[in-house]
């Protein structure tokens, strides 16, 4: 008898019992993990996860296992966190619990534990108390930061203007002016929008949020060991990440040889005094590795989000032309056409500041949030949560919670106000996430969005080539950033339109 054919049968056969033998195995050895779908040894549920939308695909399983589930990411099992309701209990009512910073591999490789956004303990909450301070009293000589975000904006006027109503993709502008406010805070300075050092540091971070957020970004966190060994764009992350290190180690040193008296008020000079403050005490967190890597943290978390969030703003008015014509009308009866807008002013605009929130709410740009983890072996809901397990609590399930949103899918700023006009919180607006965790930059996004944003539609009327029906607002890709489709815009002068 001939088996020479049965050798590739075989080899399948026993590959298949060996899968189901490993999958079953996991699943008892966890049989207090909340539920999730099967999972395959080594790839866990990355069939089950489109690498384009994984907030989607996470979405879709909760409606089978329910709020809380478990997914294998590669090897690593997760608890996603579903819906309002059991995102806020987890990281608002039991915070002790679920306010820990859970690592994936690619943010532990470059920060290896130090700074705001990846340290835990003693450690994040000396770096979280004093960088929250230090933003909440940033002046630099008389110079206050909604000073500097008006000067910006100014600029940024400017440069609309000089495209001379020719159509132009805006996002090297918008992050040029949110990477200069983040080199205030941090730094206390700006840079000019063709300066060399500038240019060099947006490509990075914008290339940095392609790969993270890309098929590429999440396949190395699932598989590090064997892409750590492999050529790809993953690499590209770890050079970038090398190179704004270096640019910020410079502008450190240029802090440092500088005398204190000489120092602008600003993030490093801060933690440079402190370091000074706390030199003879052993547990300080206040030392070199710390300053660099928070510094990274919030250039890196600062610049892109709020960049991004204004180019879904601008790509979202050009769509609903009705939505920018009322914050042009807002904007000529509260501010003017000469004054430089205040932050002050959104209480008196209450569409603007609904349109805003609502930019916030449908662009859902960190669909994903940032990973948590427990501190403890937790009990939730019933289930049991292993100190350490990496848990996903999914901002987009809370910004489109259809308990608290109408028609979610559907961009509409009046679910923001009530029916006399006036603002109207609503406790699932979550962009910022919540509990101890949350961002700490909340307040100078929210100038940020509001002064850029009334600053270019009281100058410019925006117009897209495409008819606003033809213009596509369904996101391009999301990974840890949900991306929006590139397009371009032109800006028709309001004084001469
Ligand atoms: C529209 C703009 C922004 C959005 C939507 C946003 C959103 C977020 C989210 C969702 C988190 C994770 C919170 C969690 O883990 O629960 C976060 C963390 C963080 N954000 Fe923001 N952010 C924005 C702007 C900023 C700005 C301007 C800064 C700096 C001034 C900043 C600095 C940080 C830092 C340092 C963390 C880490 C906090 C920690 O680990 O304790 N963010 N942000």
């Amino acid at each position: 008898m001939d088996f020479s054919g049965l050798g590739p049968t075989l080899a399948v056969l026993a590959l298949t019992v060996l899968l189901l033998v490993c999958s079953w195995k996991s699943k008892r050895r966890d049989s207090r993990l909340p539920p999730g779908p099967p999972a395959l040894p080594l790839l866990g549920n990355a069939l089950q996860i489109d690498k384009r939308a994984p907030d989607q695909s996470l979405m879709k399983l909760s409606k089978k296992y329910g709020s809380v589930f478990t997914v294998w990411l590669g090897t690593r099992p997760a608890v996603v966190l579903c819906g309002f309701e059991t995102v806020k209990e987890a990281l608002v009512d039991r915070a002790d619990d679920f306010g820990a910073r859970g690592t994936v591999p690619s943010i532990r490789k470059v920060t290896k534990g130090y700074g705001i956004a990846s340290s835990n303990g003693h450690r994040s909450l000396q770096l979280r108390n004093f960088a929250i301070t230090t933003l909440r009293n940033f002046r630099n000589g008389t110079k206050t930061l909604e000073d500097f975000i008006q000067q910006e904006a100014k600029c940024l006027v400017e440069v609309f203007r000089g495209t001379k109503e020719l159509p132009f993709d805006p996002t090297f502008h918008l992050t040029c002016a949110t990477a200069n406010i983040m080199c205030a805070v941090v730094f206390g300075n700006r840079f000019n929008y063709t300066d060399s050092k500038l240019l060099n540091l947006l490509d990075m971070i914008t290339e940095n949020m392609k790969v993270i957020s890309s098929p590429w970004g999440q396949l190395y966190d699932m598989l590090p060991n064997i892409l750590d060994y492999l050529p790809g764009p993953h690499n590209r992350l770890f050079e970038n990440a090398a190179r704004i290190k270096n640019f910020l180690r410079e502008m450190i040193q240029s802090h440092k040889d500088m005398r204190t008296k000489e120092r602008p008020q600003d993030f490093t000079a801060s933690f440079l005094s402190k370091m000074e403050e706390e030199k003879g005490n052993p547990t300080s967190e206040f030392n070199d590795e710390n300053l660099l890597l928070s510094t990274f943290n919030i250039f890196l978390a600062g610049t892109d989000t709020t960049s991004s969030t204004m180019r879904w703003g601008l790509l979202l008015f050009m769509k609903f032309p009705d939505v920018q014509k009322k914050i042009q009308r807002e904007i000529d009866e509260v501010i003017g056409s000469e004054r430089t807008p205040a932050f002050d002013d959104r209480e008196k605009m209450p569409y603007t500041n609904a349109a805003i929130h609502e930019v916030q709410r449908y662009s859902n740009i960190i669909p994903l949030n940032l990973p948590h983890t427990v501190t403890r072996d937790t009990e939730f809901r019933g289930f049991m949560i292993p100190k350490g397990m990496i848990v996903i609590p999914l901002l987009a399930s809370v910004l489109y919670d259809s308990n608290y949103w109408e028609s979610p899918e559907t961009f509409s700023p009046d679910r923001f106000l009530d029916k006399k006009g006036r603002f109207k919180e609503n406790e699932a607006f979550m962009p910022f996430s919540a509990g101890s965790r949350m961002c700490i930059g909340e307040t100078v996004a929210q100038m940020q969005l509001f002064l850029f944003l009334t600053a270019l539609l009281q100058n410019f009327t925006l117009r897209s080539l495409a008819e606003p029906h033809a213009i596509d607002i369904s996101p391009l890709s999301s990974g840890f950033s949900t991306l929006h489709r590139p397009y371009q815009l032109y800006c028709v002068p309001r004084k001469s339109a």
